[in-house]
């Protein structure tokens, strides 16, 4: 009896193991395509589409390189680039994803950061990545609302974000927006021994716009408002690593990790003023890190920057 019951076990995990698709770099970038080609301008990003850039500098703070043993660290203000990006293809800011992509060209080093205004994101590994937008694909013209409803009930990743997103409003200035590494990196300290850490950036205040300034606003209402704000100062944002507490998954981009935590301020951000729009012809790949500074262990980080490459092919 037992091995009847083990044999049938066995073959259940070998079933559903064949049955998890393993999506491959192209192919997300494929699903991107049939996502979004028909709502993008030619040469335009397919995800995070519409964007707007901006420059500024990053000052780590005087013991930096105490916190992060980084020649990167040295410096004490370091040139950034700036994208302001929308989630998807979507081009009305009346939306709650926000990106921020940045990129820090030092006198030896670089590091870009590519973030969202979430702690957390919908899936954990390239088979959820894939789902989540397969079933958005419409099939014979129509998409299929019940699918993509059951689908987010019974994946707890995607269950999960969804509620996560109930917890956020939509913020009406990316100089009142948090951004999140979402990904754990991997730090090296004084002594040359790495620890796991998460980045936020975090804005003076965060503010949601309200249902009747969402009314008003128009479509372009971050541009506008962004313009606004710098006029007046620079938008600073203090950047803090978020060391793990003991149950905290570090390599899992869809575990929120909740409660108090360890956290040390590395820098501040400084954004003072837009520039033209060439980095939306540009591309930000995460993977670009400084010494001392090392990559995610999570199934998606490689993957990702696969399919940042893949995508910046299509579009140039
Ligand atoms: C496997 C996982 C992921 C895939 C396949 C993916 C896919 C993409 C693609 C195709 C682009 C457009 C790239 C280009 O053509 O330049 C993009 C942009 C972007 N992604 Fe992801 N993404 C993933 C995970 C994430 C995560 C975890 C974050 C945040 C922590 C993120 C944040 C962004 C942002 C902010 C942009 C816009 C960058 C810019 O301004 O150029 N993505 N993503």
């Amino acid at each position: 009896m037992r091995t009847l019951t083990s044999v049938f076990t066995a073959t259940l995990v070998a079933f559903s193991f064949c049955t998890a698709k393993d999506y491959s770099a192209q192919e997300i970038a494929d699903l991107f395509y049939q996502l979004n080609h028909t709502k993008i301008k030619p040469h335009a990003k397919i995800n995070h589409s519409k964007g707007f850039c901006a420059k500024g500098v990053f000052e780590p703070v005087a013991n930096a390189t105490k916190i992060v043993n980084s020649e990167f660290l040295k410096q004490k203000s370091i040139p950034i680039e700036v994208r302001y990006s929308l989630g998807g293809a979507l081009d009305n800011d009346n939306s709650k994803g926000r990106g921020m992509a940045i990129k820090m060209q030092g006198d030896t080093e670089s590091w870009t950061m590519v973030m969202l205004n979430a702690e957390i994101n919908f899936a954990k590994n390239a088979e959820e990545f894939g789902q989540f937008l397969e079933m958005r694909v419409p099939k014979d013209g129509k998409v299929d609302e019940a699918q993509i409803k059951k689908l987010t009930q019974e994946i707890d990743s995607f269950r999960n974000y969804e509620k996560y997103l109930q917890t956020m409003g939509i913020t009406k200035n990316v100089a009142y927006t948090p951004f999140f590494s979402t990904h754990t990196f991997h730090f090296k300290d004084s002594k040359g021994n790495y620890f796991p850490a998460r980045w936020r950036l975090e804005p003076t205040k965060v503010e949601y716009a309200n249902k009747q300034e969402l009314e008003t606003m128009g479509k372009d209402f971050l541009l506008e408002n962004f313009k606004d704000s710098i006029k007046k100062a620079p938008i600073v944002y203090k950047m803090y690593l978020t060391y793990p507490n003991k149950n905290d998954r570090i390599d899992d981009t869809t575990a929120l990790w909740k409660g108090k935590h360890k956290e040390v301020l590395l820098g501040n951000f400084k954004v003072d003023s837009l520039s033209d729009y060439e980095c939306n012809f540009e591309v930000f790949f995460p993977s670009d890190l400084p010494s001392g500074i090392s990559e995610p262990k999570d199934p998606l980080f490689q993957i990702r920057n696969e399919v940042y490459g893949i995508t910046f092919g299509f579009r140039n």
